[in-house]
């Protein structure tokens, strides 16, 4: 039996010997695995006759059994040392201040739009979209606006170079074209808004070459502009957080809408500040409309069968109102101290039902 008294020792020292993991599994298939030591006396015992086989055969168990548990202990504490040393590598001094990070901001025209959406949403609206470039179609002539009619120079277009086939595209100067997309895609009813980034050529106190408009669409039977005043009226009051507000039509002129108005809204201005809901002034707020025939037939819908009503409003000027920011340059100058002081939190998402801002 001496032999296996020195295996034994033998394989135990190496045991304990082992510093790591991968040390301890090189010991562990030297004595175990398939051409291991202690393997290797086992394969020796079909020699042997059967009472010496019994016996050799115990006693080399005996001793697999021993390493095995060996191994299973040095395994075990290896593990723990190594969780050990882990978790003094990694320790994190919770009492240092944290870092001081500036937040990112949901910028006001942003919020404002949102705030649109969650209004018009509720009312009943879909929200439709359009590509910002586009084509004379769908900018102007589906719109109503004759070829060569002073009310396109009006609008102070930003052009691409004509194309090869005589075609000039165009950044889009309302969210308008959106109506015709929709009313050639879709069946009547038809209650949409279309909230978007505009261009013009424009650029003053009161006026930047990019800014956001909010196109409004129903098409229906038998709509008339008093279900126009009273959809505007709604908005106008959750909109402003008021109980009422007092609006006017001005007559105004828009080539795809017959008859056109322009809508104001009864304000407060003495103290500087603009009060929406109470005072004796007016305030212009949006254009607006009942859908002039032209474009329903432009888009295949018949205005014998169908009539619709249409408005326009623009989105960075309702969020000055608002909000009392009073310089439209200001809010595209990306100014951090500007924004942190405007902006909302990203976690404050508008909606009917928690609230707007
Ligand atoms: N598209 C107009 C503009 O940008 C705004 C507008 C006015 C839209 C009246 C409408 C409308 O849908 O009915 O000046």
């Amino acid at each position: 039996m001496t032999d296996l008294t020195t295996l034994e020792a033998d394989v135990l020292a190496q045991v304990a010997a082992a510093g790591d993991l991968a040390a301890l599994d090189a010991v562990r298939v030297a004595a175990l695995g398939k051409t291991g030591s202690i393997s290797g006396l086992l394969k020796t015992l079909g020699s042997m006759s059967p009472e010496e086989r019994k016996e050799r055969g115990a006693a080399i168990n005996v001793l697999r059994d021993r390493v095995q548990t060996a191994l299973n202990d040095k395994k075990a504490a290896l593990e723990a040392a190594a969780l050990d040393a882990r978790l003094a590598s990694e320790t994190l001094d919770l009492t240092l201040p944290a870092p001081h990070r500036r937040r990112g901001s949901v910028h006001p025209t942003m919020q404002t739009m949102d705030e649109m959406i969650a209004i018009f949403a509720e009312m009943g609206f879909a929200v439709a979209e359009g590509p910002d470039i586009e084509d004379d179609f769908h900018n102007f002539t589906a719109l109503n606006f004759p070829p060569k009619h002073p009310a396109r120079e009006m609008h102070d277009t930003f052009f691409f170079n004509t194309k090869e086939d005589g075609e000039r595209m165009l950044l889009r100067t309302h969210t308008s074209p959106v109506q015709v997309r929709t009313m050639v895609s879709q069946k009547p009813p038809i209650r949409i808004i279309a909230p978007g980034r505009t261009y013009r050529v424009d650029n003053d106190a009161t006026h930047t070459p990019v800014f956001h408009q909010v196109e409004g669409l129903v098409i229906d039977k038998g709509i008339h502009m008093g279900h126009l005043k009273w959809t505007l009226e709604t908005f106008l009051a959750r909109f402003f957080e008021t109980d009422v507000v007092t609006t006017q039509f001005r007559p105004h002129h828009f080539p795809f809408t017959e008859p056109s108005a322009e809508m104001d809204v009864q304000c407060d201005r003495s103290g500087g500040e603009i009060k929406i809901g109470q005072g004796t002034s007016w305030l212009e707020i949006l254009g607006c409309g009942m859908v002039h025939p032209n474009v329903l037939r432009a888009c295949g819908i018949d205005p014998d069968e169908y009539q619709g009503f249409a408005f326009g409003m623009g989105v960075d000027r309702l969020g000055m109102l608002k909000y009392g920011m009073p310089d439209l340059r200001d809010m595209w100058a990306s100014d951090s101290r500007w924004l942190s002081h405007y902006g909302f939190s990203a976690f404050a998402a508008p909606n009917a039902a928690s609230g707007l801002s």
